[in-house]
């Protein structure tokens, strides 16, 4: 077995693995997967990866599923690290990275939490999922949900962009448009899942989507030949990718492949929707719901995530910061970045540009230091927002 026990990320109280959970039976906050390392550590090496899959199962001993068969793979992780060399040098940065999400399955970072929490949804023997999401997350769902044979019930803002509404329907989800936020779609899930039999895929509700989303911290590593960058910027909704990543460092130190030094997480948020920005700048350890929250990055549309606490402490712990940007700054990025470098971002991974702008004019990234984009989608996605 590779995964010895869930244990909650506020309280610690250890829950029993390889049983169906959405959350802390105790305190109702989230739930992290602990792995036997010392286990893993056998057969999972940094020569072993040399000859693994292309794709985040090549991290197979610090993954939940337990039997292959389960595996559910549309080809997920491995996506490259590009150089952004012409826009490094705009910038006055020599080593400036882009971690390009848009190249998964459904064209997000999404199929990576997707894949494991569909695989282990299968192994569980669930048979119906249901999510809200912001637009990319269901896309990622009813790919993999159709993939495992699962039907799947998907509930978005009516304003999601018009690509993620139809992916889902035409990847055979029973999809529902709500007037509201994520937040009333997620609400709507909650009244109903009981009634319906449905098991709840909502971001950090349930253990494994963030065991997925992990893999970009180990993967970062990998192509960074085991030396961290000294910055990650990550566009932050739910903040599943950061909190991932986190816990990733912490497993691959306790393996011996990495030392303590850890790279300042910077969480970018739009200005219209600001949640974490607010609580990491007023020295809070949670952060309040954020009011009538807008922005056309609609996955940076998150007014409150559970995750919260997380987040912050990540921040905090690495030195790093939270960094808010405007719906105007962050679709302007879109075609730098594409102009640059050939990368038609998702204006979530956009904004992580007028971010590291706004770093480097207040003198917190300096021009020797490795620094990393997080691009977590497409752009061809949201071409309402292009138009
Ligand atoms: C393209 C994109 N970037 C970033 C996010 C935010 O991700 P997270 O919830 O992991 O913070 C989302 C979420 O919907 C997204 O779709
Ligand atoms: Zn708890």
């Amino acid at each position: 077995m590779n995964v010895t026990h869930l244990e909650c990320g506020a309280c610690g109280l250890k829950h029993e693995a390889r049983v169906l959970l959405n959350l802390c039976r105790e305190c109702g906050k989230p739930l992290l997967v602990r792995y036997d390392l010392e286990r893993a550590q056998h057969s999972l090496t940094k020569e072993s990866l040399r000859s693994r899959s292309a794709d985040l199962w090549r991290y197979r001993e610090v993954l939940p599923v337990e039997e292959d068969e389960n595996i559910v793979c549309l080809g997920e992780g491995w996506t490259p690290l590009l150089r952004a060399r012409r826009l490094g040098k705009q910038l006055g940065l020599e080593g400036l990275y882009i971690k390009d999400e848009s190249q998964n399955p459904t064209q997000s970072f999404k199929a990576r939490g997707m894949a494991t929490a569909v695989s282990m949804a299968k192994e569980l023997g669930v048979r119906k999922l249901a999510v809200p999401s912001a637009g990319n997350a269901a896309g990622a769902l009813a790919a993999y949900a159709a993939c495992a044979g699962l039907e799947c019930f998907i509930f978005m803002p009516r304003d999601t962009p018009r690509a993620n509404v139809i992916e889902c329907e035409q990847t055979g989800a029973h999809v529902t448009l709500m007037d509201g936020l994520i937040t009333d779609c997620g609400a709507e899930v909650g009244r109903r899942k009981e009634a319906e039999g449905w098991f709840d895929v909502s971001t950090l509700k349930e253990p494994y989507r963030l065991e997925g989303k992990k893999t970009l911290g180990y993967e970062l590593a990998e192509q960074m030949d085991w030396s961290l960058p000294e910055v990650i910027i990550y566009p932050t909704g739910g903040g599943t990718g950061l909190i991932g990543m986190w816990k990733a460092f912490d497993e691959m130190e306790q393996m011996g492949w990495i030392g303590p030094k850890r790279p300042r997480m910077v969480t970018v948020q739009a200005e219209g929707c600001a949640p974490i920005v607010r609580a990491f700048e007023a020295g809070k350890s949670s952060a309040d719901e954020f009011p009538n929250a807008a922005t056309v990055a609609s996955g940076l549309r998150v007014p409150r995530a559970i995750g919260d606490f997380m987040i912050l402490d990540a921040l905090r712990e690495s030195g790093g910061t939270a960094v808010a940007v405007t719906d105007d700054e962050l679709i302007r990025a879109t075609r730098e970045i594409g102009a640059a470098e050939g990368v038609f971002c998702a204006p979530e991974g956009a904004a992580c540009l007028p971010a590291l702008r706004k770093l480097m004019d207040r003198g917190e990234v300096q021009s020797g230091e490795r620094v990393v984009l997080f691009n977590t989608g497409a752009g061809v996605k949201y071409l309402e927002c292009y138009v």
